[in-house]
């Protein structure tokens, strides 16, 4: 097998075995193995499934729809601002949308529960909207620590219930991936409330990971870096951003697609055997070190 990998020997000079030389041409021919090699048109199938993404109006989640649109899933977009919605569905006209918010919970579950009925069981769960704000310990107040959870966390565990339990009742697998974030585990400066919302969430994955895996449904996080989106562009000032770029061993912020690979992997069948697991997207921030 390995040998039928490797390139082939260049072509030997008459009377070479004799002690000659190799001939050499200026330009040595492309080994046909790879020449021939044709990457596959999808990395990743997801053909004929159905994807709810949440917050997939936003600079992450409209990555995540892309690609999960490119895989192959039908997507229905979830995302409470309606013109962003109608903009979503103009650029990519195959997807359903669901203009809803989010943080009245029991509203949002029967928004989802009637769209399952209408449009059939979703295999495939993003949960990506999410809220920051980032203040100090003595100035963040309880309805700031509503506000973010309602977003963060009870849509990881209520919109999934509604989608893994229809999922059971039928009878069928799936995957969810919550979006976290690296922050859910660093102590950050001015970051308690979003922080310990993302701790929730991955907490959150891994019970559902352990309840519904007996169904055949894998529940994991991704746990990116920054990401230049609107939400970053909020909360980041420019030195703050500075110095954490200066922690990431690759010395980059992440990109939309960056998240939205890992997202479209865990979802798919190449990540049969993986779950309950936060997977960085984070340049190799998150294992510390930073060099010292
Ligand atoms: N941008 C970053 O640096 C970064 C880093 C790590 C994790 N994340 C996480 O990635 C996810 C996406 O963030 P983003 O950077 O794309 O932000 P974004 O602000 O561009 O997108 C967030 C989306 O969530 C939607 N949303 C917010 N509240 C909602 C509600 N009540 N109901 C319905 N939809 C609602 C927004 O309308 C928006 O489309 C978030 O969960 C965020 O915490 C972001």
């Amino acid at each position: 097998m390995l040998a039928a990998l490797r390139a082939p020997k260049p072509p030997k000079a008459a009377g070479e075995d004799g002690g000659t030389v190799a001939v050499r041409s200026a330009a040595p021919p492309r080994p046909p193995l790879l020449a021939a090699f044709e990457p596959p048109a999808k990395a990743f199938d997801l053909a004929g499934g159905r994807a709810l993404v949440t917050g997939a109006s936003g600079g992450i989640g409209k990555a995540i729809v892309a690609q999960l649109l490119a895989a192959g899933a039908r997507v229905l977009a979830v995302d409470y601002g309606a013109e962003a919605l109608k903009a979503l569905k103009s650029e990519f006209p195959a997807v359903d949308t669901l203009a809803l918010d989010l943080s009245r919970t029991e509203a949002a579950m029967a928004a989802v529960e009637a769209a399952l009925e209408a449009g059939g069981p979703a295999r495939y769960v993003v949960h990506c909207a999410g809220i920051a704000k980032f203040e100090p310990v003595l100035d963040t107040s309880p309805a700031e620590f509503d506000r973010q959870y309602g977003v963060n966390v009870k849509p990881a565990i209520f919109v999934t219930q509604i989608v893994a339990g229809d999922l059971v009742a039928k009878g069928l697998s799936g995957s969810v991936v919550h979006v976290s974030s690296q922050s859910s585990t660093l102590a950050l400066e001015d970051h308690l409330v979003y922080s310990s919302s993302k701790a929730a969430v991955d907490h959150v994955a891994r019970i559902q990971a352990l309840e519904y895996g007996k169904h055949g449904i894998r529940v994991n996080t991704v746990n990116p870096t920054v990401v230049m989106t609107e939400l970053a562009k909020k909360q980041w000032p420019a030195d703050k951003l500075a110095a954490m770029k200066a922690t990431i061993p690759l010395r980059k912020l992440a990109e939309p697609d960056d998240v939205a690979n890992a997202v479209t992997f865990l979802l798919s069948d190449k990540a049969a055997m993986v779950s309950g697991t936060a997977l960085p997207v984070d340049g190799g921030r998150s294992m510390g070190g930073h060099g010292l």
